[in-house]
């Protein structure tokens, strides 16, 4: 059974840093490979992490070419393979698009059940959303073993966490834990920061600091694979945040 770890948050908090970074240390922690989905239609998961993809679920929601006497579960099941895009130890799955205005119900139903076979394979899945909740109810009715709610140093974003967070709630997903990821965050934060985040309810907070490795990754459309050992991003993922996903895939969070 593998465990599947959302990220959400405000536009531009991290999300995508944050998934590509866990997802990087996860694997130096993991035997086997970690599925990593790219939920934003605005798709830069691959570039963080390096590995190039060429098509999306979208585009086998949209094939409607099948050959005579082939059951169109079995073509949706093929077009899922198809666009794994497999990396060293990390495969990727982008999803693209949203649908356009014709009428997918069918083949949605096909793709979330091709989908949840193809997640089961793996230890973990950790899924880089776009902001906002909406759409992750309707991609997965399996447990999501933590929400990762990424905010940014700011009092907005720590607002629209406490939304999300909220919304998470109404959305009818089966969600085991809640954790407050805090990106960029200063350290010593000052005191209105401090305040605003203590009063966010979730599982577990986490703080990750700034760096300029990343920033400068981002730049120059550099992937995060090459952060130095001693990136502060990375050590303070692998220093706070690992060992709570890793809790999470081996079932150990029963004690928080
Ligand atoms: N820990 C960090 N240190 C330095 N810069 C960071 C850090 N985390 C994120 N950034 C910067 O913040 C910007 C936004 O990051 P990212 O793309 O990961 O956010 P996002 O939430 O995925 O955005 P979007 O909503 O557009 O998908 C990038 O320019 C990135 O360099
Ligand atoms: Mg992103």
């Amino acid at each position: 059974m593998s465990a599947l770890l959302a990220v959400s948050g405000k536009g531009g908090a991290g999300k995508t840093a944050v998934a590509a970074g866990l997802v990087l240390s996860l694997r130096e922690e993991l035997n086997g490979p970690i599925l990593a989905v790219d939920a934003d239609p605005n798709s830069t998961l691959g570039d963080a992490l390096g590995i190039p993809w060429s098509t999306t679920l979208a585009n086998v929601r949209e094939a409607t070419d099948r050959p005579a006497g082939v059951a169109k579960a079995d073509v949706v099941e093929f077009g899922v393979e198809q666009a794994v895009a497999e990396g060293e130890g990390i495969d990727l799955l982008v999803m693209g698009r949203p649908e356009g205005p014709g009428c997918y119900c069918a083949v949605n139903h096909l793709l979330r059940g091709s989908l949840q076979r193809i997640a089961r394979r793996y230890e973990a899945v950790v899924i880089d959303n776009e902001a906002g909740m909406e759409h992750l109810s309707r991609r997965t009715t399996d447990e999501v073993a933590a929400l990762l709610v990424i905010t940014g140093p700011t009092v907005v974003s720590l607002r629209a966490a406490r939304q999300v967070l909220r919304l998470a709630q109404d959305e009818g997903l089966r969600l085991r834990r809640r954790i407050l990821v805090m990106n960029q965050w200063p350290s010593p934060a000052p005191a209105h920061l401090a305040q605003e985040a203590d009063s966010i309810t979730a599982d577990r907070r986490v703080r990750l600091l700034h760096s300029s490795h990343v920033a400068d990754a981002y730049e120059r459309g550099h992937s995060l694979t090459h952060l130095p050992p001693r990136d502060r991003f990375r050590e303070s993922l692998r220093a706070d945040l690992v060992p709570l996903a890793l809790d999470l895939i081996r079932g150990r969070d029963d004690a928080w």
